[in-house]
């Protein structure tokens, strides 16, 4: 079989301002998933949030980019917009940019992460089991790092250096600053990773649309590497990724894969999209609630059986008393960055400050600005 994993993921609307969705939203979303699920059109799907972005993990055989699936992301979001319009909640619809899109909804404000494979649980994937990150208050680019370290550093992965995966892996990535069409470039790992680097060091520009085996052609990862204020043109929210990893086997295992986000490495995000915070790890289903408003993100994990359909239960990965370790430190990075405030490093350059209100206050400056009048030297007693 053909299997196809998809997990579309939106912001529309938050309890308490931009915290968490509510339960009724979830049972929105988790009601429609469920009709799709009885009436054939998915397999399985699977509903969570991490901060108030919900997102749906889905198992469907309509191949990526299909119009069903993704029309039916976009009605159960209607259906949680609708119930936070009549709860009065903060921010409701926010990332549904567009009217009503036919078809395929990537483009038009939620985050889309999709892979397609042979499913038949034999050769080299005797067992299927992958792992969905979802984050929220962070920019596109928030995985470059640390995919590129599981996918192309022994380092953190050792299993590279295995024979299933010492050839590498093939990097594709996308230049988000590209409006028109995705514009994509593939470098191999490692014969490219210098060149890989140089692209990834930009997070907000550049980002990893999905990684493949050099041995067996296999999409190891992919990830929903979009610009939504390119898209809408102005503060639409972040457009905080998801990324769905296969793991085991001729893939790293879950500990490569996740060890790398133990950095609580720096990403433009948190308050108003405009600053420079650390990633903090955490649970499936955590709001936003900290003392500032640090870009989290969460990793739940999935075995898939030979039908398509989930194992009866799901790992969180963040939710590990090591994790508390990571987060400690992650929140000691935040208070020292923004012990500076909005100076320098701390916020976001002037062309990536999410809110366009701060380059309007800028940019109403800048036009009172004069030359001064060349001062005289003063007359020679
Ligand atoms: P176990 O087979 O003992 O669960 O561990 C497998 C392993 O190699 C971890 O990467
Ligand atoms: P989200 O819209 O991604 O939830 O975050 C908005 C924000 O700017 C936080 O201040
Ligand atoms: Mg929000
Ligand atoms: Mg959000
Ligand atoms: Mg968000
Ligand atoms: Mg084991």
């Amino acid at each position: 079989m053909r299997l196809t994993l998809s997990v579309i993921k939106a912001d529309v609307g938050s309890v308490g301002g931009h915290t968490k969705p509510s339960s009724r939203m979830m049972a929105a979303v988790e009601g429609e998933v469920a009709k799709a699920i009885c009436n054939g059109l998915l397999i399985d799907g699977f509903v969570c949030h991490t901060g108030d972005d919900i997102a749906i993990i889905m198992t469907h055989t309509r191949g990526e980019g299909s119009s069903e699936i993704h029309q039916l992301a976009w009605k159960a979001f209607l259906a949680a917009t609708s119930v936070a319009r009549t709860s009065g909640l903060y921010g409701a619809g926010q990332d549904l940019l567009a009217d009503a899109p036919s078809g395929n909804i990537r483009g038009a404000g939620p985050g889309v992460a999709e892979l397609s494979f042979d499913h038949s649980l034999s050769g080299p994937r005797p067992a299927e089991s992958f792992m969905v990150f979802a984050a929220d208050k962070c920019g596109p680019g928030a995985y470059n790092l640390p995919l590129y370290l599981a996918f192309a550093d022994p380092m953190y992965c050792a299993g590279l250096m295995l024979p299933p995966m010492i050839k590498g892996f093939r990097f594709h990535v996308i230049d988000m600053d590209h409006t028109a069409g995705d514009s994509v470039i593939e470098l191999d790992a490692p014969e490219d990773n210098y060149h890989i680097a140089a692209l990834l060091r930009d997070n907000e520009r550049f980002g990893i649309d999905r990684i493949v085996s050099q041995t067996y052609g296999e999409v190891a990862a992919a990830v929903s590497a979009q610009r939504l204020h390119a898209i809408a043109g102005k503060y639409t929210g972040k457009d905080d990724p998801v990324a769905i990893i296969r793991n085991q086997g001729i893939f790293p295992a879950p500990e490569e894969i996740i060890s790398p986000f133990a950095k609580a490495h720096f990403v433009g995000g948190d308050a108003r999209g405009s600053h420079v915070m650390p990633l903090m790890p955490v649970p499936l289903n955590t709001p936003v609630t900290g003392m500032y408003c640090l870009p989290i993100v969460s990793c739940a994990g999935f075995s898939v059986d030979k039908d398509g359909r989930f194992s009866e239960s799901y790992t969180d990965f963040f939710d590990n008393p090591a994790w508390d370790e990571v987060r400690r430190r992650a929140q000691r990075k935040a208070i020292e960055m923004r012990s500076q405030g909005w100076s320098g490093a701390a916020m976001l350059p002037y062309s990536e400050l999410e809110y366009g209100g701060f380059r309007d206050t800028v940019s109403a400056l800048v036009k009172r600005f004069r030359l001064r009048e060349e001062r005289k030297p003063e007359a020679a007693e």
